[in-house]
C-alpha cells in the first residue's frame, strides 16, 4: 500500500462503508466522511459486523480484523481529508452534488491526490471538469456489496492520465478485485448491458409472456447466469428514500393484449439461444 497510505471515502452509505472496509482491511488509514452523523454511526456498526463475519468464517485473522476496524476514522469535516492520497467519492447519484463536492475537494486535498468517483452512470469527464486536476480524476465503480463482489470497473475520463489509471488499478487489485476498464460512456460496461436486460425482464412479466419464476429460470439455465434478472433486480432494490409515491398509487391494469403475442412457430431465420 506504498502509494496509498491514507484513503478518504466520502459517503458512508451502502457503497462507501463497504469501500472503507476494503481499504482498511488492505492496511490503509481510512477517513470515512458523511454529512449525516447517523449514517456514520450505521457505517461504523456495519463495518464492524462485516469484518467480524469475515473473521468468523476464517477469511481474515482476528488481528487483521481488529486492526482494520481501528483504521477507520469517521468524520463530517472535509478538512480531515487533507492528508488523503486518494479520495473515493460514493455520495448521492447527482451530477450537480458530485461536481460541487469535487470542486471543494480539489481545493482541500494534496496536489498529488487522486479523486475517484464510484458513480454508476455520471460522466467522469464532466465530474473532472469541476476540478483543476482533470488528469487525476477517474471512475472507480465498485459492485454492491463492495467487500464481496470481485469486480471494479475503472473509467477513464477524457483527460485521465496513464499514471492515475495505473495507480488506481493497482489499488483495486490490492483490494483483491479484478479490474475491467471502460471508456466514459453512459452506464459503462456492466450497467449498460445489465439495465436493458432487467428492463426487458420486467416488460416480459408485464406483458404476460411468462411467470416471474419461468423468466428467472429461463435466463438462469438458458444463459448460465447465477440468478435470473428479476431476482437480481430484487437484490439491487429500489432506493427507499426515493421510492415513496407522492401521489395515489396507480390502479393495477391488465396487460395490453396487443403488446406481445406468444410465438406460435419458430421462423426458419430465428436463431436458437445458446
Ligand atoms: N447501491 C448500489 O448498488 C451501487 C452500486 C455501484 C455504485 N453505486 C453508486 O455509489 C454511490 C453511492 O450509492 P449508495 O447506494 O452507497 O448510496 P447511499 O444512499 O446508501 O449513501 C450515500 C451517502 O452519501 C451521503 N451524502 C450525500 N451527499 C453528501 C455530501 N454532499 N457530502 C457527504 N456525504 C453525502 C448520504 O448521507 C449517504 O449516507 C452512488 O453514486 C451510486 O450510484 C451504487
Amino acid at each position: 500500500m506504498a502509494e496509498f497510505m491514507v484513503i478518504g471515502v466520502i459517503g458512508a452509505g451502502q457503497m462507501g462503508s463497504g469501500i472503507a472496509q476494503l481499504a482498511a482491511v488492505a492496511g490503509a488509514d481510512v477517513r470515512l466522511l458523511d454529512k449525516d452523523a447517523e449514517a456514520l454511526l450505521t457505517a461504523k456498526r456495519s463495518i464492524s459486523d462485516s469484518v467480524q463475519r469475515f473473521v468468523s468464517k476464517g477469511q481474515l485473522s482476528k488481528e487483521r480484523g481488529t486492526d482494520a476496524v481501528a483504521r477507520v476514522k469517521y468524520t463530517s469535516n472535509l478538512e480531515d481529508l487533507q492528508s488523503a492520497d486518494i479520495v473515493i467519492e460514493a455520495i448521492v447519484e447527482s451530477e450537480d452534488v458530485k461536481k460541487k463536492l469535487f470542486a471543494e475537494l480539489d481545493k482541500i486535498v494534496k496536489v498529488s491526490a487522486i479523486l475517484a468517483s464510484n458513480t454508476s452512470s455520471i460522466s467522469i469527464t464532466r465530474l473532472a471538469s469541476a476540478t483543476k486536476r482533470p488528469h487525476q480524476v477517474i471512475g472507480m465503480h465498485f459492485m454492491n456489496p463492495p467487500p464481496i463482489m470481485k469486480l471494479v470497473e475503472i473509467i477513464r475520463g477524457a483527460q485521465t492520465s496513464d499514471e492515475t489509471y495505473n495507480k488506481t488499478k493497482t489499488l483495486a487489485e490490492r483490494f483483491g478485485k479484478t479490474v475491467v476498464c471502460s471508456k466514459d460512456y453512459s452506464g459503462f460496461i456492466v450497467n449498460r448491458i445489465l439495465m436493458p436486460m432487467i428492463n426487458e425482464a420486467f416488460y416480459t412479466l408485464y406483458t404476460g409472456v411468462a411467470t416471474k419464476e419461468d423468466i428467472d429460470a429461463g435466463m438462469k439455465l438458458g444463459t448460465n447466469q447465477p440468478m435470473g434478472p428479476l431476482q437480481l433486480a430484487d437484490f439491487i432494490g429500489l432506493d427507499p428514500k426515493k421510492g415513496k409515491p407522492k401521489e395515489k398509487p396507480v390502479k393495477e391494469s391488465k396487460p395490453k393484449e396487443k403488446e406481445s403475442k406468444p410465438v406460435e412457430k419458430e421462423s426458419k431465420d430465428e436463431k436458437k439461444t445458446e
